[in-house]
């Protein structure tokens, strides 16, 4: 359960705010929202929760080949897929705000959201399917041992510039320089905040950077589809992308089976010589 956006407090009311603000105004970065509504990215902001290397294998129905590649994670917060990849001998770099916190402010974080997120995820057991997950209580052990595998991880990490701090829609990193961008419980799942021209925005910068971009899930938090997809399909296609939406071997939340694959194709590559 991701809750990050979820609370009905004075959250929430913030958040329509950040919409309207959203809805209003040319693109603002996620820095950008935070200045405007005195959001500054604090760590009281921040709620933590990590999936698993196995789980992302299994979302983004990832190969052998595609180990190999050259693989940046959009929105990989505390996930434990770069550390597992990286020992395994992969190429894998993460970028995402959080990371401008250090190891023990990111684990005490951890240790104070871990209960409310396991009590929302209590509170809403209907809207996931509890098979190769099969308890909140196995869900909390397994997301608890991908993220102490990423704080083991993360020092040497960030030393070795596999974690980069920074946001989306704009990606510090050269043209072409990876093979695959990933998205994992970011874009379309938080619909509600981020708009559809964030997420046009989003992809082509992914694109700009990755031969080949896969998001995962198409639904937005509370299990809807999420009604940026076909905007993004409609604006991506003219300009020769190939987008594919592909059934992948993982389902915990409800419907939730489905990956995104945009990949560059030749007239793509001829319309923007940039892949
Ligand atoms: C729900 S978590 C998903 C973490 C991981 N991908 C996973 O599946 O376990 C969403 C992540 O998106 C990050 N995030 C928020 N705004 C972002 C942005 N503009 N660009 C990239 N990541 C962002 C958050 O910090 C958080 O770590």
């Amino acid at each position: 359960m991701d809750i990050a956006f979820a609370g009905k407090s004075s959250l929430g009311v913030l958040l329509r705010g950040v919409w309207d603000y959203l809805r209003e105004s040319s693109l603002p970065t996620t820095s950008q929202i935070h200045e405007k509504f005195d959001m500054s990215f604090t760590l009281d902001k921040v709620v933590p929760w990590g999936r698993s290397y196995d789980e992302y294998l299994r979302m983004f129905a990832l190969t052998e080949n595609d180990l190999s590649r050259r693989i940046l994670g959009c929105g990989d917060g505390p996930a434990s897929f770069n550390a597992e990849l990286s020992q395994r001998g992969g190429q894998v770099v993460s970028i995402d705000p959080i990371y401008v916190f250090d190891v023990d402010q990111i684990n005490s974080r951890i240790a104070e959201t871990y209960e409310t997120v396991m009590a929302q995820t209590r509170n809403n057991q209907h809207e996931f399917v509890w098979d190769a997950i099969s308890s909140v209580e196995e869900l909390g052990r397994i997301r608890m041992t991908a993220m102490a595998i990423f704080l083991k991880d993360f020092a040497a990490g960030k030393q070795a510039g596999r974690y980069i701090a920074g946001e989306l829609p704009s990606l510090p990193f050269a043209t072409g320089q990876f093979d695959l961008a990933l998205s994992s419980h970011f874009l379309f799942l938080y619909s509600e905040h981020l708009s559809a021209e964030f997420h046009l925005q989003a992809l082509r910068e992914m694109l700009r950077v990755a031969q080949e971009v896969r998001v995962f899930p198409l639904l937005m938090l509370g299990g809807s589809p999420s009604p940026h997809i076909s905007f993004v399909k409609e604006q991506l296609a003219p300009d020769g992308f190939s987008i594919k939406i592909e059934r992948v071997p993982y389902e915990f939340q409800k419907g939730g089976n489905e990956m995104l694959v945009v990949k560059a194709s030749n007239m793509a590559f001829k319309r923007d010589g940039t892949h």
